[in-house]
């Protein structure tokens, strides 16, 4: 029903008459603004309403002297209803000049909400497209849990991170796991450095003393898993067996002692394409950064970052999230627990299958006798803080090693393939989780979700 329809259902004449007019003096169109967020349980104002990006292509141009970045994100989305205005999340820096449909649109700013309001309405359906030109120094921002992320400066260059807010620090975008998109992300740096970013390498060009990399991720992404680094790095490619690319940038001081695990991700990659359906990705690889330069490390899309060089249970961690996390994404921050829990299992699982004396058993007891782990339910973190602690890491694996013990392996085996594949590219919450696990099985699984999932308190035994 249009608006029209409504107001002359429903209103009295004046209000008709009012409506006219306001909707006279704006040009004779009847959108509206979008939403300034998505209604996220933790994050309120992340993400934007009113329409669904398909496409960021970002230009960067970063002087790791300065810390200067200068950057254009040029935006290709579709309206979801009828827009006299819309938000982007962005975050410090400055905003030099915003089009809409080629033609200049009026910016105005207040917190992280950047509003663009275009010269003509857009129209539900319409696919758009945005160009926003920014300059300054991007902001490493401090979260709730005293981690940092945003726009991480180095010794050699920088590192992008974007758990789960800090994308908004170095290109104006839908922040908000829910909104996945295809990227170009092309970026020139003081020749001698390398910019390395998602996906695949399309070109390299040295011009006078600058250096533009240019890589495309075709599958689409969460603007959480977003990542550049910039620094002296040595790249290496190598194929999984069945011819995935694998490329990995190691920062020369770490390189040797990352270099005998890092061979071993093609062999990981396998593993779990075996155990939980196809990679969903283009190509695979890591980028290994110096220890400070971040507290933790992070399932970028296709090239996890590390801090240092990683031990083989997190390196399973993260190339395990690029089917839990990546390809199957939460919907938002309160389903993280669908993430960490599988990341977390599947350590536990290569542990068993490649380690004689490994037990996923062994590690479930381990995890029962960990207090930390009894905090809070893992499918209801209490704050924002609380979203990457212990419980939606230990006890999301118990939860799913649950479900393994309730179902049998063979049926478990179906589930996590079965949900891989339901939800690949895609969104998904933790009651699509439980529903489907109920579904495939066949099994009312109630007491088992009261008690490992959203129960309170730690069960007698486990
Ligand atoms: N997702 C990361 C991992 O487990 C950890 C992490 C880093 C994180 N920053 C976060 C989790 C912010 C939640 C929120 O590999
Ligand atoms: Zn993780």
């Amino acid at each position: 029903m249009d608006q029209w329809t409504l107001v002359r259902r429903t209103a009295p004449a004046a209000a008709v008459a009012l409506l006219l007019l306001t909707s006279c003096t704006s040009g004779g169109v009847s959108g509206e603004p979008g939403a300034s967020g998505v209604r996220d349980p933790y994050f309120p104002k992340l993400g934007n309403g009113g329409y669904d990006v398909e496409h960021y292509g970002l230009t960067l141009d970063y002087d790791p002297k300065s810390g200067r970045l200068r950057g254009t994100a040029e935006i290709t989305a579709r309206a979801t209803q009828d827009l006299s205005a819309f938000n982007l999340d962005f975050h410090g820096m400055r905003v030099d000049a915003a089009r809409v449909e080629g033609e200049k649109a009026a910016v105005s700013r207040a917190g992280d909400e950047l509003t663009l309001r275009p010269a003509a309405d857009l129209n539900d359906g319409e696919t758009f497209h945005t160009v926003v030109r920014y300059s300054g120094e991007p902001a490493t921002i401090t979260d709730d849990d005293e981690s940092e992320e945003g726009w991480l400066p180095t010794e050699d260059g920088a590192l992008a991170l974007g758990e789960p807010t800090g994308s908004m620090a170095w290109f104006p975008g839908n922040n908000h796991p829910r909104d996945k998109a295809s990227y170009d992300i092309t970026v020139t740096v003081p020749k001698g450095l390398k910019a390395v970013s998602n996906g695949e390498l399309k070109s390299e060009r040295t011009r006078g003393d600058r250096t533009t990399f240019h890589w495309n991720s075709a599958e689409p992404m969460a603007s959480y898993l977003a990542t550049v680094a910039i620094g002296k790095y040595r790249t290496k490619t190598a194929r999984t067996k069945s011819g995935l690319p694998v490329l990995t940038a190691v920062d020369p001081t770490v390189a040797k002692d990352s270099a005998k695990v890092l061979a071993r991700i093609p062999e990981i990659v396998e593993w779990g394409t075996e155990n939980f359906g196809p990679y969903p990705f283009s190509s695979a690889g890591a980028i290994v950064e110096r220890e400070d330069d971040a507290g933790y490390a992070l399932e970028t899309q296709t090239k996890p970052v590390f801090p240092g060089a990683p031990d083989e249970g997190t390196l399973v961690h993260e190339l395990a999230h690029q089917w839990f996390g990546d390809s199957v994404t939460p919907r938002t921050w309160k389903d993280m627990w669908l993430n960490e829990g599988f990341a977390s299992y599947a350590e536990w699982l290569w542990e068993e299958d490649m380690y004689e004396g490994g037990s996923t058993d062994e590690s479930f007891k381990k995890a029962f006798d960990d207090k930390a782990n009894w905090a809070f339910p893992p499918a209801d973190p209490p704050t924002a803080a609380d979203i990457s602690s212990a419980p939606v890491y230990g006890r999301g694996a118990m939860v799913i090693h649950k479900i393994r013990a309730a179902v049998g392996d063979d049926a478990f085996y179906d589930i996590v393939r079965g949900w891989v594949a339901t939800h690949r590219h895609g969104n998904a919450s933790t009651d699509d989780f439980t529903a489907y696990v109920e579904k495939k099985s066949g099994k009312d699984l109630t007491g088992l979700w009261d008690t490992w999932l959203y129960g309170q308190d730690k069960p007698a035994s486990p």
